[in-house]
């Protein structure tokens, strides 16, 4: 079932340049899962296509849910100048998220994220972090000053952070640090832009528990126009899947990456 209701916005505040963390209350919360996302309508009557923000930590009792988000375009900015009291169009939660139920107690999972695909992961660790299982995470941003979560994470893992040039934590790529990990993981979960998806998707391909969050342009969110639509890569199979509705989680090696 598709729910819609209009979300209060508790607090938003900047956590990095352009960067917001916005929390808001309401029942929807209630029916969030990790690695899902709201589809929120921009309160402009010109903007008629919903935004697409991952939900990055829910908090039940509270029926509050933070979304963090960067200003790419009109619609985030217009979110970026709303306070607490105003109320947003929210859809959802929506998506397939991230799956941790096979993992158990002093089972182990890395975490990979990179930029603005950190959000989701936060949830996620906390998750984790309950069910007793050992989480590393490691973490790529392009400088000291885009770094996001890192803090919030490490209450839940083993955090190693990356910067592109080194002004922050360890110079160079998530793949600098993971290359170099000689343990074993029963899990692997990974949010971030196209390229580290790309290096993740590859470097556990076969492994039987790795998992991939994808973005995509997207209109309906709600699987009915196709256009998010992303290609198996099995030849065998002519089933695109959609990322709102399919995803946006999918299983390493089974997605045609750009
Ligand atoms: C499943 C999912 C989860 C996301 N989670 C987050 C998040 O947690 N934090 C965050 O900062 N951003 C997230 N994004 C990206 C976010 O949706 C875009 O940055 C936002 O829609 C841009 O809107 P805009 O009006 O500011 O920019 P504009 O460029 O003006 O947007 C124009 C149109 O393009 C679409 N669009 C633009 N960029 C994207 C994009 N990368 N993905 C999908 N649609 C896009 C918009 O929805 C809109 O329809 C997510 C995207 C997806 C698909
Ligand atoms: S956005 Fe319409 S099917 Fe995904």
């Amino acid at each position: 079932m598709l729910l819609k209701e209009n979300m209060t916005i508790v607090s938003q505040v900047e956590i990095a340049p352009r960067i917001y963390e916005m929390v808001l209350r309401g029942d929807l919360v209630e029916q969030m899962t990790i690695g899902q996302f709201l589809h929120i309508r921009v309160p402009d009557a010109s903007k008629l296509l919903r935004r697409p923000i991952s939900i990055s930590q829910v908090d039940k009792e509270k029926k509050e849910a933070t979304l963090v988000y960067r200003i790419e375009g009109a619609g985030t900015e217009i979110f970026s100048q709303l306070s607490s009291g105003d109320s947003l169009d929210c859809m959802g939660p929506q998506g397939n998220g991230f799956s941790i139920d096979f993992l158990k107690a002093d089972d182990t999972a890395l975490i990979v994220g990179g930029g603005i695909g950190v959000p989701p992961l936060v949830e996620l660790a906390k998750q984790l972090h309950e069910r007793g299982v050992r989480v590393t995470a490691v973490l790529g941003f392009a400088n000291k000053d885009a770094v996001i979560l890192a803090e919030e994470l490490s209450r839940y893992a083993d955090v190693t952070v990356t910067t592109d040039d080194g002004s922050y934590g360890i110079k160079g790529y998530v793949s600098t640090v993971i290359d170099e990990m000689t343990q074993t993981f029963d899990a692997v979960y990974a949010c971030g832009a196209p390229g580290m998806l790309v290096y993740v998707d590859r470097k556990f391909e076969k492994h039987p528990h790795a998992y991939i969050s994808m973005e995509s342009r997207m209109a309906c969110g709600m699987g009915a126009c196709y256009a998010c639509v992303v290609h198996l890569r099995d030849q065998s199979s002519a089933a695109n899947k959609r990322v709102c509705e399919d995803g946006p989680v999918f299983e390493t090696g089974s997605i045609i990456l750009e």
